[in-house]
């Protein structure tokens, strides 16, 4: 059955390129530059190979610039769900000759045998949102085993100083964890413990 590919228009209380904010929520801040930043040249510094690339939430574009920055992909896929975002990558895109951006939700499109070194997955949960409804009965991770190459590695930021989930399939390495200028969260605490974690498929 063909998959229907779903995308959104919403109306935010604020966007400008220190904010996204929707139904009173911090979607994206620069205030996370700081840990973004660090996180980057960590995976520079070990030597994560970023050759195809897939990042799944555009958001401000500060992990975007990073990926361009620090890890240099031959393709950089951007996936974005929500339209005025999309436009704002589509923009980026033209400065950063690497990057594919695509429009939809990354659940419910087709990757077709597409095979990445590296993923960064930082997409937002907009529960509540007029079309905003997905299959759930796959498991994010199986999807993500199924496109990462043998030696490919998935990366989320983590917020916190908790512990970390194990995700069945991956081997869940923590890099590092430390203490960044303070974020911003969704619901406008703050958070300054964070860690580096990225995750290896088993095979
Ligand atoms: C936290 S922001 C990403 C921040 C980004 N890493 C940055 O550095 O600015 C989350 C982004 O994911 C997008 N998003 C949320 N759900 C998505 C989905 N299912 N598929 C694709 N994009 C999604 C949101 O519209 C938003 O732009």
């Amino acid at each position: 059955m063909e998959k229907k590919t779903i995308t959104l228009d919403l109306e935010f209380d604020l966007k400008n390129e220190n904010y996204i904010i929707w139904n009173d929520q911090i979607v994206m801040s620069r205030s996370e530059s700081d840990y973004f930043e660090k996180l980057f040249k960590k995976l520079r510094e070990i030597k994560v190979s970023a050759v195809d690339t897939l990042e799944i939430g555009f958001g401000l574009g500060i992990s975007a610039s990073l990926i361009q920055s620090e890890l240099s992909p031959n393709v950089h896929e951007i996936i974005e769900i929500e339209r005025s975002i999309y436009q704002d990558l589509l923009n980026f895109s033209q400065e950063h000759p690497s990057v594919k951006p695509v429009f939809g939700d990354w659940r419910s499109l087709s990757f077709s045998g597409k095979k990445y070194d590296f993923i960064f997955h930082d997409s937002y949960d907009y529960s509540g949102a007029k079309g905003w409804e997905f299959d759930r009965s796959k498991d994010d991770y199986e999807t993500f085993k199924s496109i990462l190459k043998t030696d490919g590695y998935i990366c989320h930021p983590h917020f916190g100083d908790g512990p970390v989930r194990d995700v069945n399939g991956f081997e869940t390495i923590i890099l590092e964890r430390l203490v960044v200028s303070p974020i911003l969260m969704w619901d406008k605490t703050i958070c300054q413990d964070v860690a580096i974690v990225i995750r290896k498929p088993i095979w």
